[in-house]
């Protein structure tokens, strides 16, 4: 199934490269800010508003560059509560899918999208997309209760598949065309050689008009050239750089050396 990306090149240096192909993208960007509603009133000691990230967003706004940006952090610190909010603000089903997509198994969702506004771009792509590994399997039997369209191919059986392969179905379906798509560790559900498939599709797409705000722990889609990566923590956010990213550090020291991290925490 992956053979379409297995001797495509996904070598060069990360954080250089595209920028030319940005540059051209830039002013079609379907979303170019997410920032607080006006008139909009929360409570700062109360979540979501606490988490630093969200009171940063509400107080500062996050312009969204053309491409592909990546949010990292730690377990907690908020890369879901913030994409979830900016899919939900987008007009996109918090469970996954496209706007379209008409599906629910239970709310857990902040409030925030309803204190976040996003500014497009008149004319833009309206196409948007969201795919989080957490809900997969609702978007999948909603998918395939979906009709086939006349003339299209029986739709692939999602839940035949596993879950990698369901993944890269669904990417290789839905993620092509301008438009804004947000993903939540998508890497979840894949393989390393899947991961590479990924980053082939989200270097596509970011060539051909896609917007893209993912969520992630990996260092292998992060070194995506010319992505730009926030990194959130306790303060906040900052854009960093993919070689001084903490996660990069942990991997680059673990498989060097899995010991010096594994007397830490093996009896
Ligand atoms: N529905 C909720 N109610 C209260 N706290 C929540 C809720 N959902 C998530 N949190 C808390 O918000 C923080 C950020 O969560 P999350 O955005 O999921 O982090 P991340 O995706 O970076 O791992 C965590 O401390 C989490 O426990
Ligand atoms: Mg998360």
């Amino acid at each position: 199934m992956l053979s379409w990306v297995a001797d495509r090149k996904v070598d060069r240096s990360p954080g250089g490269d595209h920028d030319s192909v940005s540059g051209r993208l830039q002013d079609q960007r379907p979303v170019r800010r997410v920032q607080r509603q006006e008139g909009t009133s929360y409570d700062p000691q109360q979540w979501p508003y606490r988490l630093a990230p969200v009171a940063q967003l509400l107080k500062e706004g996050l312009d969204l560059p053309a491409g592909v940006t990546f949010l990292v952090g730690e377990n907690g610190s908020g890369k879901s509560t913030l994409v979830e909010a900016i899919a939900a603000a987008a007009g996109l089903n918090p469970e996954g899918g496209s706007r379209n997509a008409r599906h629910e198994t239970r709310v857990s969702e902040s409030p925030l999208a309803q204190a976040l506004q996003l500014i497009r771009t008149p004319g833009a792509a309206r196409w948007s997309y969201f795919l989080r590994a957490e809900t997969m399997h609702g978007l999948y039997t909603y998918l395939e209760r979906l009709p086939a369209g006349p003339g299209e191919a029986p739709r692939t059986r999602l839940h035949e598949l596993s879950h990698g392969e369901s993944f890269i179905d669904v990417l290789a379906e839905h993620f092509h065309r301008p438009g804004f798509y947000v993903l939540d560790e998508p890497e979840a559900a894949l393989s390393f050689t899947s991961c590479l498939a990924l980053v082939d599709v989200l270097h596509r797409l970011a060539g051909n008009g896609g917007q893209v705000l993912c969520a992630t722990h990996s260092p292998l889609l992060t070194a995506l050239p010319g992505a730009r990566i926030l990194q959130l923590d306790d303060t906040g956010y900052a854009p960093a750089q993919w070689q001084d990213l903490h996660l990069v550090d942990h991997w680059r020291r673990y498989l060097h050396e899995p010991q010096s991290y594994l007397r830490h925490v093996l009896d």
